[in-house]
This record gives structure tokens, C-alpha cells and sequence, in this order.
């Protein structure tokens, strides 16, 4: 059994994910600085912050929002300067909240000079690096791979009279791993940050890097005749010799951790992606988010779900980390709806609700990451119409629900449920106008309940959801089994409440969250000889949780 003194700097924190387009305006030009973030540290110390995962600032054409890189060895001039990002990454490694930067390493903007020079020739230095295919004799794409944003994954290029293929949007081609020459370039990028100081790195997407050596059509599974990319070059075998290299060539002998994006890795895959003989220390895998979208990830058709298919998802990564590896837990970032909505029925009050989740979140065992603004407890905001949205997989998921005959209504009723732009609206600091987060208009509306729900009103209020994550993170930083304890479910049969035991070394907490917005029972003996660390009620009677209310018993010692 662990000891938190067993632990490495990154388990024994609380992460925390910066959109920095949305984080804190500094400049007055409605989008987010990285000066912003640095001015922010205290803040992120005072939830127990130790790590920032911050989405990618370097220079792009913001097609995806920086998901398009055109240049990994500077800072898109929206956000500011390298000099603003070394000053970034040097006080925060003196405060503690080390930096931790996102890299995209499927695909690079159609603007970087990588793509401009393969584009050019079929005989060019660079002209491997992307995955070009001739078309099929009819003219036609070389597959009926339908993209994650929509619409075919192939784009033809005039120059070369070729397809190259995107798994995202046509402005994000993907890059050709097979090339080493493309690797070894991918591998600088990462050594230039890591030497600038950085605690680790996210890298996104990770699970299409590697194609299938033979590319075919798949069945349609729409009205579009497109088959999903993602189920052609998910997880191909043979993925993990390129991300071996990755750590041998990157990670090895570094103090920093790396956290893959894995959407198609399944909790019974990860030993051999995570831990000893892993190639990350974290594996973000989407079993759980899965549980309202549904693996099709198609927003017009989500999933009918219970709680227990939720709890049974979160136990099964938990014991596919029990001994090997370690788990982030999450439940937002900025690809997800807010979770008050997400995890709960129409209707659920927002507050309790995001209390409850947050206790499940940060009493879990593994490495909790937190989404901005997931602290201060809102939910999705109100559009009300699709030219409101920003987000490119947005837009691609209103044509596809059209395409699939849904009424405009229902197509912008998917989208105000799953849109990605629900997570990355302004962060809410303060009551005044756009909610502190600039003196400009900013580029998303700022979400409505902002006047309420912002970090100055939440601090001054005791009963506020921050004040909630304030009080668990420090209680979870202070308690040996709270970082480093196992974890047992409890009531895994309930469809209200998700309980769980972290027992550990020479102490233990039990952890009851009634998910449900009725009262709910328990039995006392799950807690007996254990007093009451936390209460989202205030007092608690034992054996009972009312609507929405979440408790953390623990033994004395800890
Ligand atoms: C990842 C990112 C997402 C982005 C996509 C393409 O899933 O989290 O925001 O759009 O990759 O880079």
C-alpha cells in the first residue's frame, strides 16, 4: 500500500486546466494573456494547485484554437510573448504551480511551413511528413473516412494532385509518424520546452498517430455514406513503438510527467500504456464521458444512462491504476459540456449538484484535474441561436444533425447540451462588466449566472461552490489516504448515491455523494468510529444524505 511519501510531486497536487483564450485578458482585446495566468498563481495556489495544464498558445491560425499549430517554437502574439511564457513557467516554478504544456503532435496547422513545403511536390525534403494517398480511379477520396469535426476526412491538393488526410478539420493535416525524420523534429519541439523548465506535458490526440498499413473503406454508419476515423486508425498496434521512442528520446531523466489525450484506449489496456512499463504516467480515457455521449460521440444521439453505468466506468479505471500507473481523474475540460449538466437530469440545481461531483472529483484517488471555472459550479450556458457557437466541431455537429433530418431545433438542442464552448466561456472573476475577464467584448459570451457565480462573490461566501473545492483540496493534501489510500466502491448497486472507501497505511475516509435530487439512505456502519471532515450540508445525520448532499468521513488519525 502507498504512503503519501511515496508519492511524486504530480500525484500528491491538484491539476488544474487553463484555456487561456477564456483565462484573464490583460491586454484589453477580449481574449486571454499569458500575463493573465501569471497574475492568477496565488489564486491557483489557494485551490491547492501544483500544476497547469495550459491548451496550446503557441502561433496559429486559431482555426481549432490553437489545436492548429503553425509554429511550436513561438507564442501566438494574441497571447503575448516568449518572453511572457519563460516568465510564466520561471514564477511558477518558484510558487509551486508548475507549467504544464499541451502538445499536438497528430497533425500541425495547414499553415506551418512543414505542410506548406510537402504540399508543394510529390519530391520535396518534407514531402513524407504528411499522409498523402492518390485518389480512387473515379477521382473520389481514397476511403469514405468521415472526420472528427465532420464532413471527409481527405482533402485534395491541386499541387501535388493528392489527398492528404485530416482526422480533425481540413486546416489540421495530420502529420506521418513512419518518417523519422518528422519524429526526430516532433522530439526537438518537446526537448525545447522541457529545457525551458516545464513540469510536463499533455499531449493531445494521441491514438491516431499511428495509421493502419492498409486503407479501406468502412461501412457508412450515416446518411453522409462517411464511415468515423475514428474507427479506422484508433489505437492501431504498433502505436506504442512510436511513443516508446518518444520517452526514451523526451522523458527519461526528467523531473516532469506526461498525461496522453486516449480517447479509444480502454481501462483494460493501461498497464501497458501507463506505469512501469508504460510510455505516460496518465492516460486521459473517456470511458466515463462516454457514459451521456455515447462512444459515437454523434451529439444527436446521445446515450440513455444510469448512474450505476457512470460508477461502474469510474471503478474500472480506478482498478486498472490500483497497482500500476495512476489515474487523472476529470470531469470537464475544455472538449466537454459543463459537468452539472452533463452528469445530472434537466432540471438538477446547479450548485448542490457541482458539489457533489466535486467531492466524487477531488476525493478520488489518482490526480484530480479541475476545468476553470468547474470550481465556481455553473452550468452550460444559454444559446440561442448556432451562429452563437465558436467551436469547429460545433458547427460540424449541427451539419451532420441536419444531415441525419433533424429539425434546426433539435440540431441546436444537441449543441447547446454537448457544445464545447459550454466549457470555455470567459473565466468569471468578478461582478463587474464581462466578469473581470476583460475590458472588452470578449470573443464567447460571458456565461449569464456570472453576477452570482465569479471567484470574489464564491470567496466571500462560505457556502459557495469554490469555497467547497477550497476547503476538500486542503483537507486532501493533509490526509495519507486521501492521496495515496486505495480506493473500494461502496453501494455499487445504488442509482443515487456513488460511495467509496480510500483506505490507507494507518487511516481512512469513507466518501458518500448522493448524486440524486431526492433524500437517499445509507448504512451507518460504512462509517462507524469515523468523525465528519466534510460536510456540503454543514451537519449530517448519520445514515441519511439529503438531495444533492455529499459527505467525507475519516478516522482520527491521518
Ligand atoms: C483534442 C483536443 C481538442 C482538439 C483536438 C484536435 O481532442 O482536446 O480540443 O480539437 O484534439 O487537436
Amino acid at each position: 500500500m502507498l504512503k503519501a511519501s511515496d508519492l511524486k510531486w504530480w500525484q500528491k497536487t491538484i491539476a488544474y486546466e487553463v484555456y487561456p483564450k477564456s483565462f484573464l485578458d490583460t491586454k484589453g482585446q477580449g481574449t486571454g494573456t499569458i500575463a493573465g495566468i501569471a497574475s492568477k498563481l496565488d489564486y491557483l495556489r489557494s485551490l491547492g494547485v501544483g500544476a497547469i495544464w495550459i491548451t496550446p498558445c503557441y502561433k496559429s491560425p486559431m482555426v481549432d484554437n490553437g489545436y492548429d499549430i503553425e509554429d511550436y517554437y513561438a507564442i501566438d502574439e494574441s497571447f503575448g510573448t516568449m518572453e511572457d511564457m519563460d516568465a510564466l513557467i520561471n514564477e511558477g516554478n518558484e510558487k509551486g504551480v508548475r507549467v504544464v504544456m499541451d502538445l499536438v503532435f497528430n497533425h500541425t496547422s495547414d499553415q506551418c511551413p512543414w505542410f506548406v513545403e510537402s504540399r508543394a511536390s510529390r519530391d520535396n525534403p518534407k514531402a513524407d511528413w504528411y499522409i498523402w494517398r492518390d485518389a480512387k480511379p473515379d477521382g473520389s477520396a481514397p476511403t469514405n473516412w468521415r472526420s472528427i469535426f465532420g464532413g471527409s476526412a481527405w482533402e485534395w491538393c491541386k499541387e501535388r494532385q493528392q489527398y492528404y488526410l485530416h482526422t480533425f478539420a481540413k486546416q489540421q493535416p495530420d502529420v506521418n509518424w513512419e518518417c523519422p525524420e518528422l519524429r526526430r523534429a516532433l522530439f526537438d519541439v518537446a526537448n525545447f520546452w522541457a529545457d525551458k523548465g516545464v513540469g510536463g506535458f499533455r499531449i493531445d490526440a494521441i491514438t491516431y498517430i499511428k495509421k493502419p498499413a492498409v486503407f479501406e473503406d468502412g461501412p457508412a454508419d450515416g446518411e453522409d455514406g462517411l464511415y468515423p476515423v475514428h474507427a479506422a486508425t484508433a489505437n492501431t498496434p504498433g502505436i506504442l513503438d512510436f511513443l516508446h521512442e518518444f520517452k526514451a528520446a523526451v522523458c527519461d531523466g526528467r523531473d516532469i510527467f506526461t498525461v496522453g489525450e486516449a480517447n479509444g484506449v480502454s481501462a483494460d489496456e493501461l498497464d501497458v500504456w501507463v506505469g512501469e512499463n508504460g510510455v505516460f504516467d496518465l492516460l486521459f480515457e473517456f470511458s466515463h464521458t462516454h457514459v451521456p455521449m455515447g462512444d459515437a460521440e454523434l451529439w444527436c444521439r446521445p446515450a440513455t444512462w444510469t448512474l450505476t453505468d457512470l460508477k461502474r466506468a469510474l471503478s474500472a479505471s480506478q482498478a486498472s491504476t490500483a497497482t500500476n500507473g495512476w489515474y487523472p481523474a476529470f470531469f470537464e475540460n475544455h472538449d466537454q459540456p459543463r459537468s452539472t449538466v452533463n452528469f445530472f437530469p434537466a432540471g438538477t440545481p446547479v450548485k448542490p449538484a457541482s458539489k457533489a461531483l466535486g467531492t466524487v472529483l477531488l476525493m478520488q484517488r489518482g490526480t484530480p484535474f479541475v476545468m476553470q471555472g468547474e470550481e465556481l459550479g455553473y452550468g452550460n450556458a444559454e444559446w440561442s441561436s448556432p451562429d452563437e457557437f465558436d467551436d469547429v466541431q460545433t458547427k460540424g455537429q449541427y451539419e451532420f444533425a441536419l444531415s441525419e433530418g433533424d429539425t434546426p431545433e433539435q440540431a441546436l438542442a444537441a449543441c447547446r447540451r454537448f457544445s464545447r464552448d459550454n466549457a470555455r466561456t470567459p473565466m468569471q472573476w468578478d461582478a463587474s462588466a464581462y466578469a473581470g475577464f476583460s475590458t472588452a467584448k470578449p470573443w464567447l459570451p460571458v456565461h449569464e449566472g456570472y453576477a452570482e457565480e465569479n471567484v470574489e462573490a464564491e470567496t466571500a461566501d462560505p457556502a459557495s461552490t469554490l469555497s467547497w473545492y477550497r476547503k476538500l483540496a486542503a483537507l486532501r493534501l493533509s490526509r495519507d489516504e486521501l492521496l495515496a489510500g486505495d480506493y473500494a466502491e461502496l453501494m455499487a448497486e445504488s442509482e443515487q448515491v456513488y460511495a467509496y472507501r480510500r483506505q490507507g497505511e494507518k487511516s481512512a475516509a469513507v466518501v458518500l455523494a448522493n448524486l440524486s435530487n431526492e433524500a437517499a439512505t445509507y448504512d451507518a456502519a460504512l462509517v462507524e468510529g469515523m468523525e465528519l471532515l466534510a460536510g456540503s450540508h454543514g451537519e449530517t445525520e448519520l445514515g441519511a444524505l439529503r438531495p444533492l448532499e455529499a459527505v467525507v468521513f475519516g478516522t482520527g488519525e491521518a
